[in-house]
């Protein structure tokens, strides 16, 4: 990879280096309105509903998805859904659930914004991180006290490069990467050397990690 970019690759670099300084990948504090006014500070703050109960597939794959109308619909399904409990129906004629249950009805997915993207050139995956102990927190900032959400973190080259080269301040168990409010504090016995040893965690920083 480097051999290309080095040797052939002035085209392929300046593609990258215009992909890279387009505003969309650097977008900081970026936060666009939703389809529906979901709260992650209710949800995932007051009600605390672990964030691996609608992005289920952040320890398995490199995608966190959004979670389907069907997660949603799990507690907010509206009054008419015949033989639901009645537990399962908050708010069931709320105008901000219409589309909710419009979705529901229609087969057709909720139109959420995307707002973190990396540009296509980068590869990155969820579950490496969440498996050696890196928290959400790190990488996305306070969610669980976000009405709406926001990008926390530039997610620059530098910022990812910067913690591969030094991880350890960043690490902790691996049960508490959804818990935001973690402090060290909290898991005396957590050994970060011993959880670096054992878990052979050594980041690289060699350009084909991330540029394949
Ligand atoms: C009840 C379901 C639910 C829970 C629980 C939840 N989320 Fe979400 N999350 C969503 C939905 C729906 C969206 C898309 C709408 C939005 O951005 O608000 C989303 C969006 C996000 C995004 C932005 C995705 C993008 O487009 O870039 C991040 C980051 C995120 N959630 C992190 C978290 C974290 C961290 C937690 C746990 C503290 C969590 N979520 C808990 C439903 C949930
Ligand atoms: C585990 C149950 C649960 C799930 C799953 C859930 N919610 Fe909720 N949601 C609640 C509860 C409980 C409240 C009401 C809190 C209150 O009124 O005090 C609520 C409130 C809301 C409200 C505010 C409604 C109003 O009229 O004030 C919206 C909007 C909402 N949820 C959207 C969503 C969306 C979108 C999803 C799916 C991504 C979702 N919720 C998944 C439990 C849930
Ligand atoms: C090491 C940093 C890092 C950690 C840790 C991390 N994320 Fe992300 N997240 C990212 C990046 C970078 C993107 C953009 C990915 C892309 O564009 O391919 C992203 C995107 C997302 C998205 C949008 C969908 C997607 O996969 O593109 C959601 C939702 C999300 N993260 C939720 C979470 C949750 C929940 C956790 C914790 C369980 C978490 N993230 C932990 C860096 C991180
Ligand atoms: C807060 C720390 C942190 C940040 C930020 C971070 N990483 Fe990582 N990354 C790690 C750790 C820890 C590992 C695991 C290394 C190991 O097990 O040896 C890792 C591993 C990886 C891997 C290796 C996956 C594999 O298949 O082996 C890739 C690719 C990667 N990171 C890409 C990224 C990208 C791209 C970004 C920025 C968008 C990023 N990382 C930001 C800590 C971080
Ligand atoms: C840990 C992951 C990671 C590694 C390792 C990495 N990059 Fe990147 N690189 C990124 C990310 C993420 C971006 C996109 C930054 C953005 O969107 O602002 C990027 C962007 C770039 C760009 C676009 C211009 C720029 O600087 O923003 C070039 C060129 C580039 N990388 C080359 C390299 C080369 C050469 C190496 C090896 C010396 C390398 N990268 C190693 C993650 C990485």
């Amino acid at each position: 990879m480097l051999g290309v970019l080095t040797a052939g690759g002035g085209a392929y670099a300046s593609v990258l280096f215009l992909g890279a300084t387009s505003p969309v990948t650097l977008n900081v504090g970026y936060r666009p309105e939703q389809p529906i006014p979901f709260s992650h500070a209710l949800h995932a703050g007051e009600l605390k509903m672990d964030c691996r109960y609608c992005h289920n597939s952040v320890e398995k794959s490199a995608h966190s998805t959004i979670p389907a109308t069907q997660t949603c619909i799990n507690c907010h399904s509206p009054k008419s859904t015949a033989g639901a409990p009645a537990l399962s129906a908050v708010h069931p004629e709320s105008k901000k659930l219409k589309p909710v249950h419009d979705s529901w009805r229609t087969g057709e997915s909720i139109d959420w914004v995307r707002i973190h993207r990396l540009p296509d050139y980068v590869y990155f995956n969820h579950a490496v991180h969440i498996a050696r102990g890196v928290s959400c927190v790190t990488c996305h900032g306070r969610v669980d006290k976000m009405d709406i959400v926001y990008q926390a973190k530039d997610q620059s080259m530098t910022w990812c490069i910067d913690c591969h080269r030094n991880p350890e301040p960043h690490l902790r168990p691996r049960d508490q990467v959804t818990n935001l409010a973690w402090t060290p504090d909290m898991s005396p016995d957590f050994d970060v050397a011993k959880h670096m040893i054992d878990n052979n965690i050594k980041p690289q920083t060699n350009c084909a990690v991330c540029h394949r």
